[in-house]
């Protein structure tokens, strides 16, 4: 009893240590990545800058005030790097809870409502006959179900069928919430979880290629999994997996 207590023991410290270890080097990559994507504006920014400084100099303002528009853009841009890297920090640090799944889609899918219309995109979300409790920082999980959810309206801009299926089910004692759409699927599928991976125009408010790199270090803390893949069909689907936590209470 005494010894497998203690391999139960090791077994948990050696899970840990692997989640700290993924944390890490996604961090250490994310940093990297960021480094470098600060780094461009940056650079625009210091060439704007001395051109502008020339055009005053030789009395041509109208101009300048271009190179000072262009540099603001610059500034803000960088602003939402940081401003992501802020709120996923944040985050790290707010506790786990019991949290109802179905709950949680609800929300997202409430949010995301607005931008589906917009888009000409149906979204059907079909509850769980049963309710499905979950282990998660309740912030973080809608964030991860919001980004699944926008990508997939994305992905089917310009497709003539547009619709998001969005359900959640108990399979081999764990929850499952599967999000999937009729878009064209993932181009590169290997490289979606990758920070700074995207397929997006550079410079809009979406498109950063941090929304599944982030949400990847998220579910992996909840001790859950997030998977994409196309869908034979046609289109992509999403799961995230998260342990269940079961009430003897409740039952
Ligand atoms: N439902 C989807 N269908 C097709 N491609 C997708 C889908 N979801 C994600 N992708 C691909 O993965 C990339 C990375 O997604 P993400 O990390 O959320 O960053 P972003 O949304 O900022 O591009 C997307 O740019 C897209 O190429
Ligand atoms: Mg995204």
């Amino acid at each position: 009893m005494a010894e497998r207590l203690e391999a139960e023991a090791r077994l948990k410290k050696a899970q840990g240590d692997l989640v700290q270890a993924a944390k890490l080097s996604a961090l250490g990559e994310m940093s990297a990545g960021i480094s470098h994507e600060l780094n461009q504006p940056l650079m625009a920014i210091r060439y704007f800058a001395d051109n502008a400084r020339g055009f005053l100099a030789r009395g041509r303002p109208e101009v300048a005030d271009g190179n000072l528009q262009r540099i603001g853009e610059m500034a803000r841009r960088m602003g939402r790097i940081i401003r992501n890297l802020r709120a996923f920090a944040r985050q790290e640090n707010e506790a786990l809870s019991d949290i109802g799944l179905a709950a949680v889609i609800e929300q997202v899918v409430e949010m995301a409502e607005v931008r589906a219309r917009a888009a000409g995109a149906t979204i059907l979300w079909t509850a769980p006959d049963a309710p499905l409790v979950v282990r998660a920082g309740e912030v973080r999980l809608a964030q991860v179900i919001l980004n699944l959810v926008t990508n997939a309206i994305d992905a089917m801009e310009g497709t003539p069928e547009r619709r998001v299926e969005i359900t959640a089910r108990r399979a081999d004692g764990r929850a499952v919430v599967e999000v999937r759409d009729t878009g064209p699927g993932i181009a590169e599928p290997e490289r979606i979880f990758d920070p700074f991976y995207t397929t997006k125009s550079v410079g809009g408010e979406e498109g950063m290629g941090l929304g599944l790199s982030i949400s990847y270090g998220l579910v992996q803390s909840f001790g859950g999994a997030i998977r994409g893949r196309n869908r034979d069909g046609g289109g992509a689907v999403f799961t995230v997996e998260l342990d269940l936590v079961e009430r003897a209470a409740a039952a």
